[in-house]
Parts: C-alpha cells; structure tokens; sequence
C-alpha cells in the first residue's frame, strides 16, 4: 500500500527521518495506544506470545464478570452464551483464513488438534477412503486397505518443522501399527533454513504411499512463508489429503484456505492473534469433510442439539466444530473475541502490508548497518512470514543482551534471534531501536558478558 513505499530505502534517507515519515503516514498506528507494551519495552515476540489489549481484557473481564453473576447459568444465559463459543469465536476467525464459518472452531490446542486432525485422516486412509492417486489403482475413487494389497499410508513432514507436530504425528502413525521410522517421511532442507517446494513435489513423486502432506504455512525460525496453494495441488494430484500448522501466520498473513481446496488445519491463538498465554487453539477443516468422526472423539465435538441427550452414541457436529473434544477453557478463550475484533477492525490486507513494510525496513537496515548479521528469512515478500530471523554466531548471547536493553525478541538454536514486529502495535521507530541496539551491543562486545544455556530458550 501507498503509506508504506519507500520501507526498503534506507541508503538513500536518514532511517531516524524515514521512520518518521513512514509512522506518520501510517493508518494503523492509533491501534497501538489500544495494546499493553510498557513504556520502556520494545516488543517484538509477538510471533511467541501476542500482548495485551484494551479490547482482549475486555471480553475476558465480561466472562470473568458472568462467571460471577451468573454461576452455572452462564453456559445458557451469557451473552452470548458460553455453550457455543468454539463456534462462535471460529465464526469470527473465518474470514481471516478464507473459510466458511461451518469451517472453523476454536478448542484444544494446536497438538491436540493435530492429534486428532491426523488421525481423523489416517483413519479415513485405512479405511480405503482418501482422494483419488493419480497412478495408483484405485477402485471407484477409493484406496486400496492394506490387506487388500495396498500401500500403508505415510505422512509427509518437513525436517524444520516445529518438533511437536512430529511428536503428535509418530504417536498416531504408532496407535495405528504404523512404524513412524518408516512411514513419516520427511523433507529435507537444502540450506537448513527453508524447505523448497520443489523438494515436496519430489517426495511425493518418489512415493506412492504418501497419504496426508502435513506441512507449515509458515516455518517457526525461518518465518520462511510457504505456498498453500502449491502444495495443495501436489498433494492431491498425488491423491494425498494436506493439512497445514498455521500457527505462525494466522492474523499476520490472509489466508484463503478454501479457495486453494485445504483439506484441513490448525492454528495456536496466543501468537499474531494476541489472545494470551496458553490461549485456546483453533482448526479448520473443509466442509466436504464434515461429518466424519474425529480421532479424538469427546462429547464437546457432539451435535449441539442432543449433546446434552447424554447418549452414548457419538454423534459428530456437522461442522468443524466436532473437532473440540471437552468442555472449552473460557478464560482461554474469552480474550480471542475482543482481539479478533481489533484486527478485523485493522483489515488483515492492511496488517499484512504494514507486516511487509516493517521487515522490510528491517532487513534493509540489517544490510546496511549490521556486516556480521544475516538474513535468515526469504526476501521475496511471498516467501516471508511475519517474523525476520538475524542469524549470528553468538545469537544465544546476544539475545540475552538484547533483553536486557528492554528489546524483546527470543533466541533459537543453532544460530537465529528471531525479531518480530508485529503491525498491530509496532512503529518503523521500533525496528530502527532494535538495528541500533543490535549495533551498539555487536560494537561493544556486550553480549560477550553473558554465557550460553547450551540449547536451551531464553
Ligand atoms: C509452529 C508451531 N506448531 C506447534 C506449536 C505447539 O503449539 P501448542 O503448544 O499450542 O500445542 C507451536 C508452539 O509455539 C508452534 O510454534
């Protein structure tokens, strides 16, 4: 957008000058007064844990105010009630990942989701159900079960993922009897930075057992943004279902899961969605999936009409709301529906170009001012998610430093300080305060001053 041009332009302009003009003209910078950053904290781990807002403690205080008044009553007589709040609050996330409201709920939390998300799908796969393979024999649309001579379904994963969805993954393969050592395959990384889409269409040309492609919208350290779109065609022109982790853009990055033809998809809410620590996690999946049964099966995925029928058969919502499994956390749910709101107010298109703009100028003044540092992150605006990962030797080290200066960002082995500025709350001035920093601490050796935690996150 017109406010942001010029982002990238630091040689040619005083940064101190150029963040200046760019904070003016900046439409978004009112929501900042709206989010909790003390004064003399620069933030920018907002891809970790998303701050306080005015409009989060809100909501959380009219839940906290129910709970008081109303007592069990809350569940029915809230307003609005507590009974629907995973699809209500996956109504109002929706539009940010381009579903319909049916589509989306919030519960659990991304691991659990992928649990049962993976499960679902591997259930559907060995029970010779699974989109049309390209190549392989099936019969009327339909894979062939193992004992009927075929291919044991594997799941195509990513050597840079985030190290729970593998976790989550093998404890699924292993619950079906499938070794995971052998059927969780996994992509490997050219620079150990980004996964290239090439390398995933690789894979799925190479194996014909390859059932579900799990793959990240955008990858943890890196913040390398990767093409849904792409990979979803891939994925089912192999005849693989593709679900996505999409934990570090969601709010950040529109999405348009729908129109690319996603099977499914979880995402945390504590990130860019700023709705606190530990905050409820949220799913999609696409209607043409609805009514299956989830892996996780619980009486809070039930059909709402007769959920409190008490039968025991299960009866799945028909929507992705039969995806939750137990009563919903409402404190870990309630400061989502004022943060959304915030951001909806902000237009995700909007907050996604201010996004590039501010990593831009970052990037831009880590070229210029700061020889020692590289980029980790893609500088193709299509390829970048919402974080920049400086990659230094002492990265660990100076972190650390960075901290205690009241520069928030956070440290990731091997070599990455992950920096994050985040467009709802985040000023070009902020981001030219952390090059500055950066600078002076590299300059004078400050980080020196402090030990490494071998491995460890700080
Ligand atoms: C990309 C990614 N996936 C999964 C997780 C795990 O999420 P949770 O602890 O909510 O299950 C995280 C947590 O930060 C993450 O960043």
């Amino acid at each position: 957008m017109d406010e942001y041009d010029g982002a990238a332009d630091v040689g040619d302009a005083d940064p101190a000058v150029l963040a200046a003009r760019l904070d003016g003209a900046d439409p978004l910078s009112p929501l900042a007064d709206r989010y909790h950053v003390p004064e003399d904290v620069v933030y920018m781990d907002g891809n970790s844990l998303g701050p306080a807002s005015d409009d989060a403690l809100a909501s959380l205080d009219r839940v906290v105010d129910e709970w008081r008044d109303l007592l069990i009553a809350g569940w029915t007589d809230a307003d609005p009630p507590w009974f629907t709040v995973g699809e209500r609050l996956g109504d109002a996330l929706a539009p940010l990942v381009g579903a319909d409201p049916s589509e989306v709920a919030v519960g659990n939390s991304i691991t659990v989701n992928i649990h049962t998300l993976v499960g679902t799908f591997l259930d559907e796969l060995l029970a010779g159900k699974g989109p049309e393979r390209e190549g392989v024999a099936v019969t009327g649309g339909e894979w062939p079960t193992a004992e009927d001579g075929g291919a044991v379904p594997a799941v195509l994963v990513n050597e840079l993922d985030f190290p729970s969805d593998h976790y989550a993954i093998r404890a699924q393969l292993r619950g079906r009897g499938i070794d995971p050592d052998e059927k969780l395959r996994v992509v490997p990384s050219r620079d150990g930075r980004t996964i290239d889409p090439r390398d995933i269409e690789a894979a799925l040309e190479r194996h014909d057992d390859i059932g579900i492609v799990w793959m990240p919208t955008a990858l943890y350290r890196s913040g390398q943004l990767f093409d849904v779109e792409r990979i979803t065609e891939a994925a089912h022109e192999a005849g693989a279902y593709v679900g996505f982790d999409a934990a570090h853009s969601v709010g950040a990055v529109p999405h348009d899961f729908d129109e690319a033809g996603v099977d499914f998809a979880t995402w945390c809410t504590y990130k860019y969605l700023n709705a606190g620590p530990g905050s409820i996690g949220a799913l999609y999946v696409a209607e043409r999936h609805h009514g299956l049964t989830p892996a996780l099966a619980g009486w809070w995925g039930h059909e709402k009409a007769t959920q409190f029928e008490m039968n025991m058969t299960y009866t799945p919502a028909a929507s992705a709301g039969a995806w939750q499994i137990g009563t919903p956390p409402l404190f870990a749910a309630a400061p989502l529906e004022g943060s959304i709101e915030l951001l909806r107010d902000a237009g995700i298109d909007r907050l996604r170009a201010k996004s590039l703009a501010l990593t831009d100028f970052l990037i831009a003044l880590v070229d210029e001012r700061l020889p020692e540092v590289s980029v980790g992150t893609p500088r193709e605006h299509a390829a970048r998610g919402g974080h920049v990962a400086l990659e230094h030797s002492d990265a660990e080290q100076l972190s650390a430093a960075l901290r205690d200066r009241g520069v928030i960002v956070d440290f990731r082995p091997p070599n990455v300080v992950r920096v994050c500025p985040a467009a709802p709350y985040t000023s070009f001035a902020d981001v030219l305060e952390v090059v500055d920093e950066v600078e002076a601490i590299l300059d004078g050796g400050a980080h020196e001053e402090y030990a490494t935690s071998e491995g460890g996150v700080t």
